[in-house]
């Protein structure tokens, strides 16, 4: 027998706290624990302002813990770290630079040999469905196409961690599905380790192996959901008896927090 994997991701009793300008302190995040397995998919879904960019944000050591640790692969955070993508809420391209040139930023701030990376990015550019698209500027794109643009420059130094915080949470819905099934194509051809945060409890469901839910600020984790569904999935998955099951159960914890708020 096997002992269990260690987590590749292990957030350990992490809590965080913000100072306002009056010196009050805002509690974000209270003893939050989370492990996340290697190659696994994970989404946090919870209520608005409960930490879950925060959290996104301290993995990618762009924010220092107030309490608690954050390992990846056993080693703590200090800083930011070349093995992990992020994509947040609003692609941020730069403007002034064609598609091609921003997918290939991540490249140049790590100084990757530029033949290769040419290629590589060229390759994602496909990946994504934005091949076509190389010498375009960001303002000739529609939304879901930038966010695809931002996808592939976060995979462009081929980080192990792909974090993304509600990345199509301003697309239309149809734009939305199918970038949904977009996105699970290109984890199954690339295998990553995804934390996605998002709003949409379909959305988790459709994507994830497990769900986290966070309660209101402070944030924790409430409840960890496993989402026994085969893949590859695909739009009929939302017709799958355990994904309705699964909904319905996420459904009533968002209504008891409603309730709770009252
Ligand atoms: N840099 C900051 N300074 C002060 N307060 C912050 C800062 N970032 C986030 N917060 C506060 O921390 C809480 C959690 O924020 P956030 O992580 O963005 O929540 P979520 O992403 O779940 O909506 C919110 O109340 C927010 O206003
Ligand atoms: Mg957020």
């Amino acid at each position: 027998m096997t002992a269990v994997a260690r987590p590749l991701i292990d957030i350990r009793d992490v809590r965080k706290q913000f100072r306002s300008r009056s010196g009050t302190f805002l509690e974000a995040l209270s003893d939050t624990s989370l492990a996340v397995q290697a190659k696994q998919f994970l989404c946090i879904v919870g209520p608005s302002g409960c930490g879950k960019s925060t959290l996104l944000r301290m993995i990618a050591g762009l924010e220092t813990v107030s309490g608690g640790t954050i390992e990846i692969d056993g080693v703590p955070i200090l800083g930011p770290r070349r093995d992990i993508g992020l994509v947040f809420q609003s692609p941020v391209l730069l403007p002034w630079r064609t598609v091609l040139k921003n997918v290939l930023v991540p490249a140049e701030v790590l100084k990757l040999n530029s033949t290769s990376s040419q290629k590589r990015a060229h390759d994602l550019l496909k990946l994504v469905g934005l091949d076509g698209f190389a010498d375009r500027y960001p303002d000739e794109l529609s939304g879901g196409m930038k966010q695809r643009a931002a996808i592939a420059r976060a995979l462009m130094h081929d980080p192990d961690i792909l974090l993304m915080d509600e990345p199509f949470g301003a697309l239309d819905a149809l734009t939305r599905e199918a970038m949904n099934l977009e996105l699970l194509r290109i984890w199954q051809a690339s295998t990553k380790t995804v934390v996605l945060v998002t709003h949409s409890i379909e959305e988790a469901l459709l994507l994830s192996d497990r769900v986290a839910v966070f309660a209101p600020r402070p944030g924790f984790v409430r409840e960890l959901i496993d989402v026994p569904i085969a893949r590859p999935r695909s739009a009929a998955t939302r017709s799958d008896p355990v994904f309705i099951r699964l909904a319905e159960k996420l459904r009533s914890y968002f209504e008891a927090d409603k309730d709770a708020g009252k």
